[in-house]
């Protein structure tokens, strides 16, 4: 399976702050927004990966991620020229997916939680359909809504609906099957004139070939998108840091426990920079027994 990062939007809510540059490369704490997003998919074992970015802020995540080789990944560039909605996310990669499955990871959105690993296998056990995770929320007019019966089985797909039939929000992290690109190239444009992940959900909704996993309390999912949940993503992380109980979103330490680099790779890419509290963790794990 290929991996797809969104990260072309203009983030004009976190403006002046994203004014002169990708919201997907401000900070969440300690490190890039976008290094939470790529740690996931690594997690779920995705080692191909193509970032795509506006035209100007390409060379900005190029000079941060190069090709991947540091995490032992590959990763490809690619512009959205015009804004056209999330699911245009596919006809943009449509080479670069040659006829596979494909998970996107949209560029502002953070999980966090220990679980997260085995639901991420879990989603990429399901070869048919499409698999997405939901999160219970307090504001689902914000998102793309799921309404589940008593089974699990979505039933219905609203996206930013005004009166939402759920509290069950359909988080950025999205994995398809074949036929993904087919169906983008159905899709409409929506009345504000996007191309809606949630149009392409509800197709394979109406096939009956949508998996939606609820995330436990034990997982954290942020949506980055506004000064107040920015601030609240990075206060988290921070929380979960400094309790020592694990570092979140560390592309080297996945690039590690997944075996896609060796200690020795690691050693040496990271003498590369001066210690801060990030790259002391990532020499202690290189030099670990
Ligand atoms: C997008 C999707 C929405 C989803 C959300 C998750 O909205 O359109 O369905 O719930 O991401 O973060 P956006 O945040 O781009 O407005």
């Amino acid at each position: 399976m290929k991996g797809i990062i969104l990260a072309a939007g203009k983030g004009t809510r976190l403006y002046p702050a994203s004014q002169h540059v990708s919201k997907v490369l401000l900070p969440v704490y300690d490190k890039p927004m976008i290094y939470y997003p790529l740690s996931a998919l690594m997690s779920a074992g995705i080692t191909e990966i193509m970032v795509i970015t506006s035209k100007d802020d390409r060379m900005y995540f190029k000079r941060l991620l190069g090709d991947g080789s540091q995490f032992g990944i590959k990763l490809k560039y690619a512009v959205q020229k015009v804004q056209r909605g999330i699911a245009d996310a596919f006809l943009i990669a449509e080479r670069f997916i040659d006829g596979g499955s494909v998970a996107l990871a949209l560029g502002d959105n953070i999980f966090c939680g220990d679980d997260m690993d085995e639901l991420l296998a879990e989603a990429m056990a399901e070869s048919d359909g499409a698999t997405v995770f939901c999160k219970k929320v307090a504001d689902p007019h914000a998102f793309g809504v799921a309404e589940l019966d008593k089974d699990g089985k979505v039933v219905s797909l609203e996206e930013k609906p005004e009166e939402p039939k759920s509290d069950m929000a359909v988080t950025g992290l999205y994995f398809y099957d074949k036929d993904v690109v087919r169906f983008a190239k159905k899709l409409k444009p929506s009345a504000r004139g996007e191309l809606e992940i949630t149009d392409i959900n509800r197709m394979y909704m109406e096939e009956g070939r949508l998996h939606a996993i609820p995330l436990p309390e034990s997982v954290a999912w942020a949506d980055t998108g506004t000064f107040e949940t920015l601030l609240k993503a990075s206060n988290y992380i921070h929380d979960v840091e400094k309790n020592g109980r694990a570092m979140v979103g560390c592309p080297e330490q996945v690039a590690l426990s997944r075996g896609y680099i060796t200690k020795r790779q690691l050693l040496e890419w990271v003498s590369k920079f001066k210690e801060t509290a990030y790259y002391s963790f990532v020499k202690d794990l290189a030099n670990a027994e």
